[in-house]
């Protein structure tokens, strides 16, 4: 298995680069990350080309990242520009990759292809994340499964009648909407629960507990793995404005094979003013996908190992559609990268 490499990856929330070193690997490659003294970004391959020590064991002298072991600098392009012993005279070979990187909607995104192609236009929409009609709160998350997996969870939420006991509804699984034009570089997995009371969730963010409603959870998915969930609950067969809306932020990073960065964020477009609201949200999404989703993603890692999910040939169910078009979707990227 290999990854897309000409594509933006979400590499950290942005308040996560600072002045300190960040070391965080990113579909199998080691990357530091800094902040440089004018504030922009610098990422660099986390291997120092002397004696393979991780360059985020050194210090960070200025926009210059001196390795810990014998002393080599290195600027943000990735050039050798210090050799402390004999005549010092810089290798040819002293050298590391530096890559692009860009911040968008509190994001940091890196891009690990051919920086020529680094496109910031390419980024999928999250503008929600730094839109000033709601109040955001986020989060880092790490799973030790495959991202597609990960993936796979969020594109079928009918799993939140079974996994998760805050998102049962009374009335059974919601329905699944077939997309009806799908589009070539974007999914759609649609799930809605027309007139019906509220779950346990919608009770907690306030929707009148005896009051029917229509339920919606639109989830978008855009490459590699980049997903933005619709969540709300209006009345019934009224617009969508006047009821809540929870627009949850769903960016998976492959990190290796079998593990996955996953940042995940909610935003709101109510009672915003409420710190002690954010703080349960934020506990309670966390929580709920610790407790619940991760266990049952790792499990099916461990059940399946190293190989790939498609070729064990599972069961398809009509909710496994978008799921399926996404894979296919990242298969084409994939292929159109070999040489
Ligand atoms: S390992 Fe980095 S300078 Fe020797
Ligand atoms: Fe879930």
């Amino acid at each position: 298995m290999s990854f897309i490499q000409n594509t933006w990856y979400a590499a950290a929330w942005s308040r996560e680069i600072t002045r300190s070193l960040l070391s965080r690997k990113i579909a199998n490659e080691s990357i530091v990350f800094y902040r440089k003294e004018a504030g922009d970004i610098a990422a660099l391959t986390d291997r120092c080309p002397h004696r393979f020590v991780p360059l985020h064991l050194g210090k960070l002298k200025g926009d210059i990242v001196e390795c810990g072991y014998h002393g080599l600098c290195f600027d943000p392009s990735g050039a050798c520009t210090l050799n402390p012993h004999g005549d010092g005279a810089i290798p040819r070979a002293a050298k590391v990759k530096s890559y692009k990187v860009v911040e968008k909607h509190d994001v940091a995104w890196v891009w690990l292809g051919d920086a020529s192609k680094a496109d910031e236009s390419l980024i999928a929409d999250f503008s929600v994340l730094t839109n000033p009609k709601f109040r955001t709160v986020s989060s880092y998350l790490h799973v030790q499964a495959n991202y597609q997996l990960v993936s796979d969870n969020l594109l079928d939420l009918s799993h939140g009648q079974y996994l998760h006991p805050m998102f049962k509804n009374a009335e059974g699984p919601p329905k699944f909407e077939a997309e009806k034009e799908p589009q070539p570089d974007e999914v759609w997995a649609k799930f809605s629960r027309p007139n019906q009371l509220p779950n346990k969730y919608f009770q907690m963010l306030g929707f009148p507990k005896d009051q029917r409603g229509d339920h919606r959870n639109f989830m978008r998915w855009n490459a590699p793995s980049l997903l933005l969930l619709d969540v709300g609950m209006t009345g019934v067969n009224r617009p969508a404005e006047e009821g809540i809306s929870i627009p949850t932020s769903h960016l998976l990073t492959p990190e290796t094979e079998t593990s996955t960065h996953y940042f995940w964020a909610m935003s709101r477009d109510f009672r915003q003013d409420e710190d002690d609201l954010s703080q349960e949200l934020l506990r309670a999404g966390v929580a709920l996908f610790d407790d619940e989703d991760k266990p049952v993603i790792e499990a099916q890692q461990r059940m399946i190992n190293t190989q790939d999910l498609m070729s064990l040939k599972p069961v398809l169910l009509q909710t496994d559609g978008p799921a399926v078009r996404a894979r296919r979707i990242v298969e084409a990227q994939l292929k159109a990268e070999q040489p």
